[in-house]
């Protein structure tokens, strides 16, 4: 199995993602880390452990991580629901995270992995820029980094920035120019990934608490209806492309994000101009690394990857 190991803001979908990646038997999920984001990281860390619980993976180290972005101040209000997690009256958790911090056992984790660590951030990337200026020689034993943030086209915080990426955007800076090879999943694809209904209503109806609680959220998540409950799977679509990349359509390109204030704050700008020779190219601001940026999806196939992880062999 890959290992993996997720930094998250749980938030619905991200326990999407979580759900997935405990079940996923090509995945060896080695830790969890927790940042401000769609709740405030408290929140995060007892939402992350109660899912682990319910999906049946109590053992996995879970850390708590930045409080808030590196420059801007907290944001207080809850993403989510008031719990960030749907309001979906889930149990509190029977355990505590860790006693180090998120980018120690991030590093911890890294650096002890037999074989080189694929990272997932499904959040802001505070913890993440943290690890990378303070830990630099993580990166030696990091496959690669596949976030969830961004997007080509529009936005969802604003109309050009993505959430993630709009929260802490000198931390999004940060890790795209950190050298490593990165997988931008953004909202491009994130939006298109849809469980139709009639799958949602039959893992509502199961008997295994993780599998139920899968459909809860998924059921939550919308875009469906009381009658029609089809869920996005958001944040679990990043997972997806980790053990099943051929279902994802990617091309190197350069990526930078907007820091200026106002307007375009956060914005994720991606250079699909045709490659001009280097005296045609005007007002470019240096040569920002190539991401391999998802352009393309095929969601039916991590609609099914998805259903067959989470609800197990006996579907
Ligand atoms: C991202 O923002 C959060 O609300 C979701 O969990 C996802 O990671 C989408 O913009
Ligand atoms: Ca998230």
């Amino acid at each position: 199995p890959i290992p993996v190991i997720i930094d998250c803001d749980t938030g619905v979908d991200d326990a999407l993602a979580l759900l997935f990646a405990v079940r996923h038997p090509g995945i060896d999920l080695r830790a969890v880390t927790c940042v401000a984001g769609n709740t405030d990281v408290d929140g995060v860390v007892r939402n992350t452990l109660t899912v682990l619980e319910q999906a049946g993976a109590p053992g996995v180290p879970v850390a708590r991580g930045a409080e808030r972005p590196l420059i801007e101040t907290a944001r207080s209000a809850p993403v989510h629901g008031h719990d960030g997690m749907g309001d979906l009256g889930l149990p509190a958790p029977t355990r505590r995270p860790v006693d180090v911090d998120a980018v120690t056992l991030l590093r911890r984790e890294i650096l002890a992995s037999p074989r080189p660590v694929t990272l997932v951030p499904t959040a802001p990337l505070t913890n993440i820029a943290l690890l990378l200026r303070t830990h630099p020689e993580v990166t030696r034993n990091i496959e690669r980094i596949v976030f969830m943030g961004g997007a080509v086209a529009t936005g969802n915080a604003t109309p050009v920035a993505e959430f993630n990426v709009w929260h802490d955007p000198e931390a999004a800076a940060v890790l795209l120019t950190a050298g490593v090879p990165i997988t931008m999943y953004g909202l491009d694809v994130f939006m298109r990934v849809v469980v139709p209904g009639s799958d949602v209503s039959r893992l509502r109806a199961s008997a295994d608490p993780g599998t139920r609680l899968g459909g809860e959220l998924l059921a939550h998540r919308g875009p469906g209806s009381a009658e029609d409950p089809a869920g996005g799977l958001g944040d679990a679509g990043a997972l997806c492309a980790v053990v099943d990349p051929a279902g994802l359509t990617t091309e190197p390109l350069p990526v930078e994000v907007s820091l200026a204030p106002g307007l375009t704050r956060g914005q994720t700008v991606v250079d699909r101009r045709p490659r001009l020779g280097k005296s045609e190219i005007h007002g470019d601001s240096g040569r920002p690394l190539p991401v391999d940026v998802a352009l393309d999806i095929d969601e039916e196939r991590y609609v099914k990857l998805w259903l067959s992880a989470v609800e197990g062999p006996a579907r």
